[in-house]
């Protein structure tokens, strides 16, 4: 496996790849790999012949008072995690090379972006498609893997791909759960043992409204109801929000039917999560 840092390296390394036809595999991340980032590198190496990840803790996607300095780092025990699930080149540029001195464009998509995690955290989403864009745009893949864990990420990132008619794959993986259900994140670590204890209601809530989505509720208003009150039980939990929004165009519902996402964000401590269910009503 190889370590590359710099655009123009890669960039050589993909023109011979694509000389013969290979077809790449790309799992973009933030690095501090866990079995849901592996399991995007599993799905890759199953449909493409070169699997690329890029590690690279993107500034652009983070707000002022957010955790970008203190996001969790450990290149070395990623590089092993990533050899050993089959990676074939990592791509981990400097912040530098990604946003050299004068860097002026950004990408937004509209609308989308203003819900959910848009709203809480605003220009996330315009980092987000920036640097995924420009990641693109370097790695040339025929394929990106995302885990639908960050759902509004991937809704995000297909419409981009859709409206600026980009000749690539979108692949969505499903949420990897640890044995009790906790979603799997980077930012698992920041939780003390009482908030990661604290932290199951987000899964068991989720869980909860799912089995009454499925036994017939049709009220958007009730279930949402129901979540909340469950994770206000909690104390250390502090809920940024809980919503059902239409799955493909992020609109709002009242009545549930059809494709809809019941997605979270709660706090606890000054660690946020997110979570989220997708169903077919
Ligand atoms: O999901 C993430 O880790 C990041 O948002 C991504 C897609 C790697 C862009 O920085």
């Amino acid at each position: 496996m190889r370590i590359i840092e710099k655009i123009s390296d890669i960039k050589a390394v993909i023109k011979e790849y694509k000389k013969f036809c290979k077809t790449v595999g790309f799992v973009p991340t933030m690095g501090y790999l866990h079995e849901g980032h592996l399991s995007l590198v599993r799905a890759s190496k199953s449909q493409n012949d070169i699997t690329i990840m890029s590690i690279f803790v993107n500034p652009t996607q983070f707000g002022p008072s957010e955790d970008f300095s203190k996001y969790p780092r450990d290149m070395e025990r990623d590089s092993r995690l990533a050899e050993e699930s089959g990676v074939d080149i990592i791509f981990a540029p400097t912040v530098e090379e990604m946003y050299p001195d004068g860097y002026k464009t950004y990408v937004n998509v509209e609308t989308i972006t203003e819900v959910l995690c848009g709203k809480s955290r605003p220009g996330h989403f315009k980092g987000v498609t920036t640097v995924v864009n420009k990641l693109f745009n370097i790695i040339e893949p025929d394929r990106a893997y995302f885990g639908q864990k960050d759902a509004q990420q991937v809704i995000v990132i297909k419409k981009m791909v859709r409206d600026l008619n980009m000749n690539l794959e979108i692949v969505t993986c499903p949420i990897v759960r640890e044995q009790d259900g906790l979603a799997m994140s980077s930012r698992n670590v920041y939780l003390s043992p009482e908030e990661r204890k604290a932290a199951l209601i987000l899964s068991q809530s989720l869980q909860e409204a799912q089995n009454l989505i499925l036994k017939g509720e049709k009220s958007r208003a009730k279930v949402i109801e129901i979540i909340k009150s469950r994770i206000s039980c909690e104390k250390l939990a502090k809920i940024d929000y809980v919503q059902m929004l239409d799955a493909k165009d992020l609109k709002d519902i009242e009545l549930i039917g059809g494709s809809i996402l019941i997605a979270l964000a709660v706090k606890f401590g000054s660690t946020r999560l997110i979570d989220n269910v997708m169903m077919e009503v």
